[in-house]
């Protein structure tokens, strides 16, 4: 990144300034953050100074989701031109490059609660934190309705953020070990949990900005229920040519059935990240 100016909004500047404008949106229908030179609204910024180009780009692009008022549900993949995840065998890391990494730990620290699947829990033992910039840790949650994630993941041991554990209500398993995880108990349809149930039982928390991290099957299922206000999908230019899918969805008949919804694109390293808009599709 060449040097900013004197005078100029930064990166790292504006970085510290959304993540305390997050902090500050309430319930308001029209937030408003004013902090130094940088003006947030729910539609937009303005900045008294010149802004560098990567701050302009982040603004751009993370703005609308730390000025997002209410309820928010945002899901991210990472995949290959041709829609894969991970290889037949699970392997993922790393799909996208290191600006896409740094996106995702920006995602994180802008919300309450990161969600991931039982699949992902199990094949990457993730910690979910944010390492790659500074911010505010969320809680961790592992959809698990049968129980089956072992004991042993990094989640459940790991203390860094609180983790939610949600499981099935008849899903057999010994209470929690560690302090930091609650077992959360959800009822079960033919489908697994029904992802507006899950929604509403982290907002009863207090968690009412929520990312679903992944991987395919999960994102698919909250994408299919109609519960995604944003998906950020970051494409790599890679071709794996086999391996789990990203979103796989109910098949359709024809393409007016498809959904096209409002997309915007920014450049993330050799990445390209499309922010689609999925409250007005
Ligand atoms: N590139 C990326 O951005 C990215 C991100 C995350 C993960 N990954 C990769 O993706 C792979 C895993 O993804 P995946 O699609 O196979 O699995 P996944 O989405 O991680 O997990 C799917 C499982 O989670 C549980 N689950 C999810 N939603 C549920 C719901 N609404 N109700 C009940 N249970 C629910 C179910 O567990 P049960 O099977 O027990 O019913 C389901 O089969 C791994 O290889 C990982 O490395 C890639």
């Amino acid at each position: 990144m060449p040097p900013t100016p004197p005078d100029t909004l930064d990166h790292e500047t504006a970085w510290q300034v959304l993540c305390r404008a997050r902090e500050t949106v309430t319930r308001s229908a029209a937030p408003v953050h004013r902090d130094g030179p940088l003006h947030l609204t729910a539609s937009g910024w303005t900045s008294d100074i010149p802004s560098s180009e990567a701050a302009r780009e982040m603004l751009d692009n993370l703005a609308p989701l730390a000025m997002h008022p209410g309820r928010l549900t945002l899901a991210q993949l990472g995949q290959s031109l041709d829609g894969r995840i991970a290889t037949e065998s699970g392997h993922s890391h790393y799909i996208n490059g290191p600006e896409s990494l740094m996106h995702l730990h920006r995602l994180r620290a802008l919300v309450d609660a990161v969600v991931v699947g039982a699949g992902t829990a199990c094949e990457d033992d993730p910690l979910l934190t944010v390492r790659h910039v500074s911010g505010r840790q969320p809680v961790r949650v592992i959809l698990d309705p049968r129980g089956r994630v072992p004991a042993t993941l990094r989640l459940l041991r790991e203390a860094q953020a609180p983790c939610l554990h949600m499981v099935g209500e008849q899903a057999d398993i010994a209470p929690p070990a560690a302090a930091h995880v609650t077992r959360l108990r959800l009822p079960l349809g033919s489908e697994g949990f029904a992802p507006a149930a899950v929604l509403d039982a982290l907002a009863a928390r207090g968690l009412r900005r929520v990312l679903i991290e992944g991987g395919g099957i999960t994102v698919s299922r909250f994408l299919e229920a109609g519960v995604l206000d944003r998906l950020h999908l970051l494409v790599a230019p890679l071709l794996i040519g086999s391996g789990r899918p990203g979103l796989a969805m109910s098949p359709i008949a024809t393409l007016e059935q498809a959904r096209r919804p409002a997309a915007r694109t920014f450049r993330c390293g050799d990445d390209t990240l499309f922010d689609l808009d999925l409250t007005r599709s």
